[in-house]
């Protein structure tokens, strides 16, 4: 086995593929913006803890430090032109909600809707923020979880959802119908 050498700018292909999420953060009353993140992992179990790295520029870095909260919608193969579009177009130019298709469901514990068409959905108040290089890492509580019936028991059961995953430059895989214990 031989390695080769690349930049470490590479890094972040290197840890990919990632899930990949559509994050939904107020605009107003009536209007949600959703932005693509496949920069979103779990931080802390208890409380359940999320973290999202967000570059300043992007419009729902300024809607969640004006909101406060946000939600995460998984979202499955079925929707990912969806998702893809969701991460090219800023909503300062589009309302990618219309655009999209999708609809919202009311949220338990925070006033930002969730997808209806997300296969899961985390309802997060935002606990923290810290710069990271190019990026804002959000830090979220999770206050409220939702996933579809049928898919999940205590763990996703994956030959019956196809999860998308980012590989980069455009590409996408998906999660495999079967899993192994090591
Ligand atoms: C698959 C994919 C994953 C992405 N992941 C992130 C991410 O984790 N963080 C980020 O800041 N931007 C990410 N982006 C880019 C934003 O989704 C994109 O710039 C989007 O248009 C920003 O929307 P907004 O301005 O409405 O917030 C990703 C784009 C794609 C296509």
């Amino acid at each position: 086995m031989s390695f080769i050498s690349v930049p470490p700018r590479y890094t972040i292909r290197l840890l990919h593929p990632k899930l990949t999420v559509l994050v939904a953060a107020l605009v107003n009353e009536h209007h949600v913006n959703l932005m693509t993140a496949a920069w979103c992992m779990p931080v802390s179990a208890s409380p359940p803890m999320i973290a999202i790295s967000i570059a300043p520029r992007r419009f729902t870095h300024e809607l969640i430090l004006r909101n406060r909260e946000f939600t995460i919608n998984i979202m499955s193969m079925e929707h990912l032109k969806e998702v893809h579009y969701c991460g090219t177009v800023s909503g300062r130019a589009e309302d990618k909600l219309s655009r999209t298709g999708f609809t919202l469901e009311k949220s338990s514990k925070i006033r930002t809707p969730y997808l209806r068409e997300a296969v899961a959905a985390l309802e997060c108040v935002l606990a923290n923020s810290v710069r990271a290089g190019d990026h804002t890492l959000f830090l979220g509580e999770v206050v409220e979880a939702h996933v579809r019936r049928g898919i999940f028991d205590r763990k996703y059961l994956i030959d019956r959802v196809d999860l998308i995953l980012y590989v980069g430059e455009g590409e996408y895989t998906t999660t495999l119908k079967s899993t192994k214990k090591p």
